[in-house]
């Protein structure tokens, strides 16, 4: 994929990863749509980057990820690139939790079900254009889950899968399907917990070299080390990642 000239649109962009691909994409020279749930962090973020569009969806909400696509599709239809990147996290003892309906739920739309909706909704645009990519974010934890996370670590492996099946379905298309799959990063999802994290610019760095040579899976950092260990001992990788912060 060519990194400028583009109309990229990214889930989550106000924070973290989502920022990081922001500012990398912007200087880059592509035309950006940001999306996140909050309107003052997308007013600030339009301060920071005026020539980026901004629209507010919650992810969480059906009927907001339905207005949201109808938007996307009639106000830019030019969208060539999306970028599922909003996501968020808990960590809860489902023995002690007073909210867990509403946590399972938020986690599922957030995570996993808004990101193929969008996909979906947008698909007659990303066809109709001679270079497209769906750009999905699992985690290491698709691969060995964590025991303070159950839902989470189960949306990121269900990302995982459903984004290889739908790599499948598209292989005969313009549309190309990547994948990144990170290890823990600095950002507010993780703030207070975890060790040796890696920066959003190392990760977006990395990401970036591997989407200019279509290279479509990008295991970052220690998760190729993660992966080998899961593939060849995988109750030393469970081991490892059962406690994880
Ligand atoms: N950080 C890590 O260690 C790590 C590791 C593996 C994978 N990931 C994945 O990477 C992605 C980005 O994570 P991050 O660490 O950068 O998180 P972050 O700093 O917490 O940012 C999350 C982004 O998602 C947006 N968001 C949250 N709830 C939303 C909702 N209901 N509707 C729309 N947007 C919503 C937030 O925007 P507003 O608050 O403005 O709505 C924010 O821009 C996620 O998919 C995460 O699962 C992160």
């Amino acid at each position: 994929m060519k990194l400028s000239n583009n109309t990229i649109l990214i889930t989550g962009g106000t924070s973290g990863i989502g920022f990081e691909m922001v500012q990398q994409f912007y200087n880059l020279d592509n035309k950006l749509i940001v999306t996140s749930s909050n309107q003052h962090n997308l007013d600030k973020l339009k301060i920071q980057f005026p020539k980026i569009e901004t629209i507010v969806c919650n992810l969480a909400n059906f009927s907001s990820v339905l207005y949201f696509i109808n938007e996307c599709s009639t106000r830019y239809n030019d969208i060539n690139i999306v970028i599922n990147n909003a996501g968020i996290q808990h960590n809860y003892d489902w023995i002690e939790e007073k909210d867990g309906y509403k946590k399972i739920d938020d986690e599922i739309r957030i995570n996993l079900i808004s990101p193929f909706q969008i996909i979906y909704g947008l698909l007659p645009i990303l066809i109709s254009k001679k270079n497209s990519a769906i750009v999905n974010i699992s985690s290491g934890l698709a691969f060995a889950p964590k025991k303070s996370a159950p839902i989470y670590c189960s949306t990121k492996a269900a990302v995982h899968n459903g984004t290889r099946a739908l790599r499948y379905q598209l292989e005969n298309t313009n549309i190309k399907v990547f994948e990144i799959i990170p290890p823990l990063v600095d950002t507010k999802m993780t703030t207070g917990r975890g060790q040796g994290k890696i920066s959003t610019k190392q990760l977006v760095d990395e990401f970036l070299d591997n989407f200019k040579k279509d290279k479509l899976e990008s295991s970052i950092d220690k998760v190729k080390i993660l992966r080998i260990i899961q593939r060849l001992f995988p109750k030393l990788a469970d081991k490892i990642m059962k406690n994880r912060g």
